[in-house]
């Protein structure tokens, strides 16, 4: 514990709810002391020397002394490989049949005694002692995971193991889930289970709410993405390479994975990082694609604390000509802090609120967590207990947490039924009038002064009929949770896509929606770390997400909340959110300045809502997250793989925040092509540095020349904007028209521009033929072009 937890246990203990939770701590602690006897002896195990092998279709079996390798080349070029028999499924990430094998890859014997499997893509390569390298088809090695290392308790029980995996020299890890120190990983241990950080946290704060077992490394070999699929606890640890100057003696980087149980299986995914990502996406579903309201701005509090504050917020909105999609409801107005309930007195008729709302196009969010007070009075709670819903000790004994209602009981989502009876509960939301929902406290968090806050590793749970305990069912939580609330908002409202989004959350976790920062602490590097966590988490398939505008807690000052609203107006959730107690995070709280640049921030993010649109459907269909590194289209170039401070928004733009106070010109590396200042029209060519203008009234937007971007037209039309491609190239790009908040086949229209006697032609592209565009159509930078 160090200094800070500690003064914090101090000052939380000294209340009611603190010694609430202090026993709530010591009882979880008795609990695992009698389900999880102490593990004892243990005895190592490696795989020992190659015994023999036998094919079969898209790989094969790797015998050893003692375990066995499993290979699977499937089609669309991903490997599997398992050790001691673990396949594909069953598996929370991968849902359903996997992709199957690939008929032309094969097992064939290699000249050092060990075996391969060579296929279309890629190369797998086993030594003789249960080394297992991934290869480019031209035999450039991507990565090389050692024999892995067993511990299996004496007594019996999951065996402990670890990994430890060579990248190139010049390789950098990204993903993990969301790190709030990313994108890039450096040299450090990453722990894996889902964690509240207690109060706010920061850059150096580690882990957070979502951890996933999935890295992304990228290096001048290659892409590849590593999956590890196991929920347990583990560990990374990473260590980017040396390179020795030509002399041959790199160093390469390593990542070495330890964990405490479960099964040792890797899905690898090489290729361009679009490819990497399109076949994730595949593998472990595509992402859903928010309704078209859910990509305007929104705005929370905790602390609305009545009807008529809500009201007047909104009205604050209208008032000054604001856009406003959507209002989030937090846990104060619910009854007591119960979930599924309403505080009559504070919101009388929350309907009528709905209603009045919507009138004004406004939608109404609500927050959702998991734990239910353990209260017989509460009729979720008897409903639950009736239904046998919540999590129980190993003596059959309800497990209890302390969360803000008091004492709470936790549904075991990871139970198909239990699944089905919450996810019936949301139609009281919808009834008194929200439309989407926000899932938090889902790690799932048990306050404790001490240890980790959630429930004892020894709670049971069902695990789709495996059972097990709360080790393994942890870190897929509030994936389960997910999909129980998706399916109920489904099932409930068949004709509408929902919007949800989770605190928490694990590899797979886009099928369902969203996630947000979580609670972002007020700074400036609160406001670094929130674009950290976008990027991060696109990376590992979850494209939709984005910060508590202005951070979760205290009051930035009017410089730090406009540069946040500024981010967080180029990001896919754009939400101002703060604590109870926090400062105010209206717009217009920071003075008439900060409201015009704010105002222009919204009217700029109103403006691209059709390429937002375009965005969110083309995650779906290709895997490519609406927020991407620079680095996306050349991750050879080492300098756009270090740049953390600039982020593509899908392929035609280029966003430049500005992360430090004082900031008002920036420097911005450019990927290779042609590229505009949006606001001046200047053009640039990359690749390379440049600096460009950074007043308070913006951030710098670029424009990738010969780009085709849907926009809001004056009269609120799709219009097509279009970027002068540099002379003799062609540019273009893809448009998905808003096909409304149902289940409509969206239509991707393709575009191509090109400059033909001094004028930008665009063309629309259908199969084989290409005929006019049949939109409107606005030219941007021909003057620039010289
Ligand atoms: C924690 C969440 O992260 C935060 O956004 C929310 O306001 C509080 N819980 C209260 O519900």
């Amino acid at each position: 514990m160090d200094r800070r937890e500690l003064v914090r246990s101090v000052r939380n203990l000294a209340t009611r709810q603190g010694l609430r939770a202090a026993r709530s701590a010591w009882r979880g602690r008795r609990t695992d002391a009698w389900g999880l006897p102490a593990r004892g002896g243990e005895r190592a195990r490696v795989p020992g020397p190659v015994a023999g092998a036998e094919p079969l279709p898209g790989g094969g079996v790797v015998r050893f002394d003692r375990s066995e390798l499993r290979i699977c080349v499937v089609t669309g070029g991903a490997v599997f490989w398992g050790w001691d028999g673990a396949g594909p499924g069953p598996s929370y990430a991968v849902p359903g049949a996997p992709p199957g094998p690939d008929p032309r890859a094969e097992l064939e014997p290699d000249k050092d005694g060990g075996w391969r499997v060579v296929s279309e893509r890629v190369t797998v390569e086993v030594s003789r002692n249960g080394a297992v390298e991934i290869r480019t088809p031209g035999g450039v090695v991507l990565r090389r995971d050692l024999p892995p290392r067993w511990w299996e308790p004496l007594r019996g029980g999951p065996a402990r193991w670890m990994q430890r995996t060579e990248v190139p020299a010049d390789a950098r890890f990204f993903g993990l889930g969301g790190r709030a120190s990313g994108p890039r990983l450096r040299d450090g241990t990453y722990r894996l289970w889902n964690t509240d950080p207690k109060g706010s946290f920061g850059p150096g704060d580690d882990p957070l709410y979502i951890t996933m077992p999935a890295q992304l490394v990228v290096a001048d070999a290659g892409t590849h993405l590593a999956f590890h699929d196991n929920s347990w606890e583990g560990r990374v640890t990473l260590r980017e390479g040396e390179e020795g100057n030509g002399s041959g003696h790199d160093r390469p980087g390593t990542s070495e994975l330890r964990m405490e149980g479960g099964p040792l299986r890797c899905w690898v995914i090489v290729g361009t990082p679009a490819r990497v990502l399109a076949r994730w996406s595949r593998l472990t579903g595509p992402a859903a694609v928010p309704p078209s309201w859910a990509l305007g701005p929104q705005h929370a509090r905790w602390g609305f604390g009545s009807e008529e504050e809500v009201r007047r917020v909104v009205a604050g909105y209208r008032e000054r000509g604001l856009p406003l999609s959507a209002v989030h409801l937090d846990i104060d107005h619910f009854d007591a802090h119960q979930v599924f309930t309403v505080d009559r007195e504070r919101f009388p008729d929350l309907p009528g609120l709905a209603k009045d709302l919507r009138a004004d196009g406004v939608r109404l969010v609500s927050i959702v967590d998991p734990a239910v007070k353990a209260d017989p009075g509460n009729t979720v709670y008897a409903a639950g207990r009736r239904a046998g819903a919540f999590v129980r000790d190993g003596r059959g004994r309800e497990v209890r947490g302390e969360v803000w209602p008091g004492e709470c009981a936790y549904p075991d989502f990871t139970d198909p039924g239990v699944r089905r009876w919450w996810g019936e509960l949301y139609g009281e939301r919808l009834a008194q009038g929200f439309s989407g929902v926000w899932h938090d406290m889902n790690e799932p968090v048990s306050f404790a002064p001490f240890g980790d806050m959630t429930l004892p590793r020894s709670a049971r749970h069902a695990l789709e009929g495996r059972g097990g305990d709360h080790r393994e069912a942890h870190n897929v939580y509030a994936l389960a949770m997910a999909r129980a609330g998706f399916q109920g908002l489904r099932r409930l409202r068949p004709d509408e896509r929902p919007f949800l989004f989770s605190r928490s959350g694990w590899a797979g976790m886009q099928r369902y929606g969203g996630t947000w920062s979580g609670d972002v602490s007020t700074g400036w590097p609160g406001l670094r770390a929130s674009l950290a966590l976008a990027l991060g988490l696109g990376l590992c398939g979850v494209p939709y997400s984005g910060p508590d505008v202005g951070g979760f807690d205290g009051s930035p000052s009017p410089e730090l909340y406009l540069r946040w609203f500024q981010l967080g107006a180029y990001l896919p959730l754009f939400r101002t959110h703060a604590a109870i107690g926090a400062g105010r995070r209206e717009p217009w709280e920071f003075g008439p300045a900060v409201l015009e640049h704010a105002r222009a921030a919204l009217a700029a993010r109103e403006r691209l809502l059709p390429y937002w649109v375009t965005l969110a459907h083309l995650a779906r269909l290709t895997g490519a997250p609406y927020v991407r590194p620079v680095w996306w289209s050349a991750p050879r170039d080492r300098g756009l793989r270090d740049c953390e401070d600039a982020f593509l928004l899908g392929d035609a733009l280029l966003v430049a925040p500005v992360l430090e106070p004082g900031g008002v010109r920036r420097s911005v590396r450019l990927p290779r092509g042609r590229w505009y200042d949006t606001a001046t029209g200047e053009a640039y060519d990359g690749p390379g540095r440049v600096t460009v203008a950074a007043p308070l009234s913006r951030v710098p937007v670029l424009a990738r020349g010969g780009s085709v971007i849907p926009v809001r037209g004056a009269d609120g039309g799709l219009e097509l904007e279009v970027w002068a491609p540099v002379a003799g190239r062609k540019g273009g790009g893809l448009v998905v028209p808003d096909s409304g908040d149902g289940w409509a086949r969206p239509e991707v229209e393709r575009y191509t521009s090109r400059v033909v006697d001094g004028r930008v032609v665009v063309r629309r592209v259908r199969g084989e033929r290409s005929g006019p565009a049949r939109r409107r159509v606005r030219v941007r930078g021909l003057d620039e072009q010289g």
